[in-house]
């Protein structure tokens, strides 16, 4: 693919470690980083978060690709300043590309540590208390995974597989095999319904803001346990903290904030059952990533379709 223009659009200084893989995954096109004030012309652009001056006034773009699952923040971009990415060019965001497996890891180690009472077992052991508790089945501890897309679907199957009743929800119907499937708004309540884990992986869109709420932790089975693993804005943070303070529920699990990172006077630094982590449930693995884009960026060279496009109505 000669004569290719890459524009890579990256916030903080990893830029060298994806320009490595790139050049690799794509050895004949020129990959350049953007800076501000460079206006000369790309076929491709691949961003993250990025700033509108960086999309903006190109007419030979082809396609721009988001380097991460998550494409809110493009689209927040896009409703500010449409003009930026005309309809007929696509917006294609990464789909597992090694995210996957690393889903899978995080939320098993979260649900596991919670039915085998570690953090329990932590506070006893602080206290020097030898003190068995009641032990819990993962065949009656009912998993809710929320969005059943390219990272949804594979946790709600480990989880499955492991022995868990799981259930999944998403907007539009799916079967995923052992998985029993929720769709739409109507049947979010009957999903919910005395859930002992709820793991949300919904993209975040204007639906879905706000919607860990005070409400949909009431349906939720007393004592229950939160892994958000979508974006910070999905939770309402001083419903959860009611929550927990309530005993409605009994763990949370969180990787996103709707501040990040999370300032250090936070309270939920400090909360005895809030375990956080710094957005790392599943890092964008370059190699991967470069390999991804570069085979798609080979189809739509050919004229053929790929996969990942974003349809900019629903949001993801
Ligand atoms: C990370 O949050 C992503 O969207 O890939």
């Amino acid at each position: 693919m000669p004569d290719l223009d890459i524009l890579l659009c990256l916030p903080d200084d990893d830029t060298a470690s994806w320009i490595d893989e790139l050049v690799r995954a794509l050895p004949a096109a020129r990959v350049r980083p953007w800076r501000p004030g460079d206006r000369a012309a790309a076929d491709y652009a691949l961003v993250w978060r990025p700033p509108g001056e960086a999309l903006a006034g190109r007419r030979r773009l082809k396609a721009v690709f988001n380097l991460g699952a998550g494409v809110d923040a493009v689209l927040a971009l896009l409703a500010a300043q449409p003009d930026l990415l005309p309809p007929h060019v696509p917006l294609i965001k990464l789909d597992d590309a090694g995210m996957a497996p690393q889903m899978v890891q995080y939320v098993l180690a979260a649900v596991l540590r919670h039915l085998r009472r570690f953090p329990e077992y932590a506070a006893l052991q602080r206290a020097r208390r030898w003190q068995p508790l009641p032990g819990r089945d993962a065949g009656t501890h009912t998993v809710g995974v929320m969005g059943l897309g390219a990272l949804g679907t594979p946790v709600a199957t480990a989880l499955a597989q492991l022995g868990f009743a799981v259930r999944g929800w998403s907007r539009s119907p799916r079967a995923v095999g052992q998985v029993a499937c929720f769709a739409g708004q109507d049947a979010l309540t009957d999903f919910l319904d005395g859930l002992d884990v709820l793991v949300n992986l919904l993209p975040l869109t204007a639906q879905t803001t706000g919607i860990l709420d005070r409400t949909l932790f009431a349906r939720l089975a007393p004592g229950a346990q939160l892994i958000n693993i979508g974006r910070g804005a999905h939770l309402v943070e001083e419903d959860l903290l009611q929550a927990l303070a309530s005993g409605q529920l009994a763990q949370a699990t969180l990787d996103v904030f709707r501040q990040e990172p999370l300032p250090p006077d936070h309270p939920f630094w400090e909360h005895p059952r809030i375990e956080v982590t710094p957005h790392v449930a599943a890092l964008t693995l370059r190699r991967e990533s470069a390999r991804q884009i570069a085979a798609r960026i080979a189809r739509l060279e050919r004229g053929l379709p790929v996969d990942g496009v974003v349809d900019r109505t629903s949001g993801y």
